[in-house]
Parts: structure tokens; sequence; C-alpha cells
């Protein structure tokens, strides 16, 4: 029609180009309901990416909670709604008996970047260490521990580990794997004191998703965690990705390789889609921090929110959503790895749970061309009616990631669908 403003062109024309879209043609959503994000046109695409809608999209528990509670009150924790503090204790009881405090927050970006400055007041050093392809969110002091957005805010308050990749990889083979993180991390510290800034603390997503997602060899993570420990150092786990059951195995990522960090920050599917994320930790860093500094985020754990992350418990309870993660994220792997090895690719499938990387960084000659590969992926599966997306350093993994109630069926469905692709660009 003319004279009429498509979506896309009255996005660019009031957004600026900071903004990024998924695909080379973009969805236009018009309403979601479960694993399916239905667009404009009325067609259905299959959501294997998304990460908050952990009960599945539009979620009428969630829905019906939330809208109950905007329609009663809600105002924020200076007042006293003592479902603030009953939602706060069941979700503690669900960490190790020393994580007992909850700061909530509206985003994972805000709960870092308070962690950091809990790290930092406590230890009184400056110095944090983060992957090298990390990603922990938005502010000045997230952005400089998130290589991955970019290297420009990254001072020389921070060290950067890269992730051992080859030890990794070669999975239980690999026992030393750890070690190898280890050390790699205490070059960091040592780094770090070198310069004078002293050693603070370390972040890492437990699952390393933007690093490229590394999980196994289960365990990996503790001489990481032992190494910060004896360096004096604040070991925060981000379970932004990892957290709410995404391994399956467990309802944290930490929890998953034995060991307790001393802060924890959750996000994205906290709240199903409402804005909540908490910063977890130990009685004697919050409360001490607290002592000095008073902290007050107008809509952090209001109410409303508070009852749509309630609702994600109630309704991952209900729905026994971990031993489904277990069960259908084994055929997911499973199906990944076979269907692009019938393909003749040189694949190498990681994740656990419904986290799945599917590496095809040797499936191509250069890393630019297997990236090319996983972008042509990434296309064709949404020209098909699935989503997904990649990572890596290099954006040559593809990234597999749906809500944690995608159940057999959908798995099948990604897969004639990644066939269809496969075929078309591989012959
Ligand atoms: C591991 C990790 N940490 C922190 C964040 C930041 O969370 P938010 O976007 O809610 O600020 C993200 C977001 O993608 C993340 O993946």
């Amino acid at each position: 029609m003319t004279g009429e403003t498509s979506p896309l062109d009255a996005r660019r024309a009031a957004l600026p180009s900071s903004y990024r879209l998924f695909y080379e043609h973009p969805v236009v959503v018009d309403h979601t309901e479960g694993v399916w994000i239905h667009d404009v046109t009325g067609t259905p695409l299959l959501d294997v990416y998304n990460n908050v809608p952990v009960v599945g999209h539009s979620n009428a528990h969630v829905t019906e909670r939330v809208s109950a509670q905007l329609r009663t009150a809600n105002t924020h924790t200076r007042y006293v709604y003592p479902a603030v503090a009953e939602y706060a204790s069941r979700l503690e009881s669900l960490f190790p008996a020393a994580l007992n405090k909850t700061i909530f927050t509206c985003s994972g970006s805000e709960a870092v970047d308070l962690a950091l400055q809990v790290a930092r007041f406590m230890t009184g050093k400056e110095g944090m260490i983060a992957t090298s392809h990390a990603y922990h969110g938005t502010t000045a002091a997230t952005h400089a521990v998130s290589p991955s957005l970019s290297r420009h805010f990254v001072d020389d308050r921070v060290a950067l580990v890269d992730v051992p990749e080859e030890a990794l990889v070669s999975g239980n083979l690999s026992p030393d794997a750890g070690e190898e993180f280890a050390r790699r991390v205490r070059e960091a510290i040592f780094t770090l004191e070198a310069r004078g800034v002293g050693f603070a603390g370390l972040i890492m997503d437990q699952v390393l998703t933007s690093d490229g997602v590394f999980t196994d060899p289960v365990g990996f993570m503790a001489p990481v965690r032992e190494a910060v420990r004896s360096a004096g150092g604040v070991f925060i786990a981000d379970e932004v990705q990892s957290g709410f059951g995404r391994t399956g195995t467990h309802m944290w990522g930490f929890d998953r390789h034995g060991i307790v960090p001393d802060l924890v920050i959750l996000g994205k599917p906290m709240g199903n889609g409402l804005p909540i994320a908490a910063l977890v930790g130990t009685e004697e860093l919050l409360n001490s921090y607290g002592e000095t500094f008073r902290y007050f985020n107008t809509f952090g754990g209001n109410p409303v929110c508070i009852a749509a992350a309630d609702a994600v418990l109630d309704e991952i309870e209900r729905l026994d959503v971990l031993a489904n993660v277990v069960a259908t994220g084994a055929l997911l792997r499973e199906g990944l790895s076979a269907t692009l090895t019938a393909h003749g690719l040189a694949a190498t499938v990681r994740g656990t749970g419904l986290i799945a990387g599917g590496d095809l960084t040797a499936a191509r000659e250069t890393p630019a061309e297997s990236k090319a590969l996983v972008v042509d992926i990434v296309n064709g599966l949404r020209e098909r009616g699935v989503l997904i997306s990649s990572t890596g350093p290099r954006g040559t993994v593809l990234k597999v990631r749906p809500p944690l109630v995608f159940q057999p069926e959908h798995v099948e469905r990604v897969m004639s669908a990644l066939d269809d692709t496969l075929t078309e660009l591989t012959t």
C-alpha cells in the first residue's frame, strides 16, 4: 500500500543504529504462545532460541498472577509486601545454605554491576577477571567485563582469560581442563596485582555461552573457584544463562560443577518476561556492604515482578521442567550431532540440558567461511520457521537454546528443517 510505512522502516526512523535485528528477514511479532512466536503474516515460528520464557511464552499462570497483582497494588520495596520476603526465602531455599540474602534488580546488568561494587568494596581491590568473549551487561561497569560487546571499555581494572577450548572440548577425557583454566586465572590475578589494582574477583557465566558454550567436563569450575578463593577474591557465578534449570540436572550451573560461589547473578528466566533479576549472596558480603551503602531500586522487586517470579517457580515445579530439560535436551543434542554429520560437516555439539552449541569451526577451511556457513544455516532455518542464533568468539557456533518446555516433537521439527536447510546449502 503506497504511503504506508513498514514496521521495519518505522523502527529505523525512531530507533538509533545501536539496535540490531535477528535474521536477513527480521521477524515482526504478532503474538506468542508456549514455544511459538506467530508473526504478523500468521506464520508460526518455532522458538529454539529464547531463554527468557522458560515456562513458555504467554504462560497462563504467570499472566494470571501478574494481572491479579497489578490490579491489587504495585509500589516498591520501601513498603512491606510479605510476598517479597516470602519469594526471597523460597528462592534462597534452592541455594546452598551460605547463600541466604537476595537483592532484587530489574536486569541482569544491574545485578552484575552491583556484584562488582560489592566485590570491590569488600576486598578493597579493583581488579576483576572475566573470560575473553564474555557478556555480562550494558552498564559502564558491566560493559568493561563484556569483551564480546567490545573491548573499548575494558580498562586496566579488568584482566581477560581465554577459555581453554581444546582442553574443554576433549570433555571427560581431559581431567586437566579445570587445572588449565585455573592456571590461566592465577596468571590473570598476577597481572592485576602487577598493575597495582589488586584482585577483587572473577565473574563467569556458568555455561560460558558467549565464549562458545562450554559445559564439560563436569567439575571444571572447581579449580577456578579454588584459585579465586585462595587469592582472597570474590567468585561471582553469572546464572543469567544457566539458571532456573537450563542445565536440567541442576537448578543452577554452579551446582552442576559442585562449587559454591560467593555471589550469584540471576536474570532473564526469573520472571518469564517480566523485568526481574537478582543478586544472591552470603550474609557476610551483602550485609557488610549494606551497612555502608543503601540500595534502592525503584522497580527492582516490585510486587508485580515478584508475582511473576513466584509463578515461574510454581510452573517449574508443576511441569517438572528439569526432568523435561534432561530428556528433551539429550534428544536435541543427539539430533543436532547426527544431522550435521549426516551432511558431511565436521561438527562438535557441546552443551547440557537445553543449551546446545553446534561448533562448525572445523567445517570449513577458514573461520570466516565457517561463520558464513553458520549465518546461512541460521537464516535458512528462519525461512523454514525455526528460530536459532549463533555464538562464540568467531561466530562459528550454532546457538540452540529453547524455552524449557520444549518437547520431543519440537526437536523433530528442528531436525527436519535443519536437514532441508543443509540439503540446500551443501549440495
Ligand atoms: C550471562 C549474562 N549476564 C548478564 C546479562 C545481562 O542481563 P540483562 O540483559 O538483563 O541486563 C546477560 C544478557 O544477555 C547475560 O547473557
